[in-house]
């Protein structure tokens, strides 16, 4: 996988040094929905990655969030997040990255996610473990839920659809040591990858911003599911991932919230 995986961190780098440019000075931002936006930047990171993955790998498909939909009949899908955590970045808050991954026939194999501002670059290939600037990362030992740091976000249609977000939110503030809600759904995998979080879930996140996350857990010794069953993919909506002891625990709670807020 070498190669992909250089032309990965190529890509995120190209992507991440767009973020720099355009952070803290005036930008352009679209309303894509009642409080989805989208900037400049955005625009323009993922321009340059897909201009470069285009070029290196012309019959691959690509994948990304900003309209981006080349299918091609190729084992290979590129899935790109050119600019996660748009919100944070349009007010200047510090916490959001470039997300870059490659399928092959299905499968995440290569994982890259970087973050400009502090310049954590986390690497993973299927098999060949999870890195943080160079130095390999692994989850967690926290076993108890109530010692637990979590984080989670909303989906942008939580005005319209908050009920199971919410429920579960709350369940683990009444479960877990304490939740965070920071705003990039690709770092808060990573962040759990080397061990910053135990735990992370969320609904209704889309292939780009999971892609590399969870393969950045799962090379980091962690483990990521749906909320009912063993599997996991990008393609479907519900996204719980943990260092692997409190996943039950985790689940558990889920459980017990999803059938609360059903029964009222
Ligand atoms: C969002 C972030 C956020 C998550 C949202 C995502 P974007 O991605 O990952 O943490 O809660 O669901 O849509 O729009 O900033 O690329
Ligand atoms: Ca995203
Ligand atoms: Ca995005």
């Amino acid at each position: 996988m070498g190669n992909y995986l250089e032309v990965a961190v190529e890509a995120a780098k190209l992507g991440g040094d767009v973020l720099k440019q355009y952070y803290q000075q005036n930008k352009c931002i679209e309303h894509k929905g009642e409080i989805d936006i989208v900037t400049n930047a955005d625009k323009r990171s993922e321009k340059l990655i897909v201009e470069l993955l285009s070029a290196r790998f012309p019959r691959h498909s690509i994948l990304a969030e900003e309209g981006t939909d080349m299918a091609q009949p190729s084992e290979f899908k590129w899935v790109i997040d050119p600019l996660d955590g748009t919100t944070n970045f349009a007010h200047d808050y510090p916490f959001f990255c470039v997300s870059v991954a490659l399928e092959k026939n299905g499968e995440v194999v290569v994982g890259v996610v970087y973050h400009p501002i502090l310049e954590e670059l986390f690497v993973a290939e299927k098999h060949g473990g999870a890195y943080l600037n160079g130095r390999r990362i692994g989850v967690s030992k926290v076993d108890r839920l109530r010692n637990a740091l979590l984080s989670t976000g909303f989906p942008y249609d939580v005005l319209v659809d908050p009920e199971d977000a919410l429920q579960h939110f709350e369940s683990f503030i009444h479960t877990a040591q304490a939740v965070r809600r920071d705003g990039s759904a690709a770092l808060d995998l990573c962040y759990l990858a080397m061990g910053r979080f135990d735990g992370f879930w969320e609904l209704r996140l889309k292939p780009w911003d999971t892609a590399a996350g969870i393969l950045m857990v799962t090379e980091a010794g962690g483990q990521v599911t749906d909320f009912g069953s063993e599997t996991y993919s990008i393609y479907q909506d519900q996204t719980l991932a943990s260092n692997g002891l409190i996943h039950d625990q985790m689940r558990e709670v889920i459980d017990r919230s999803t059938k609360t807020s059903s029964s009222v």
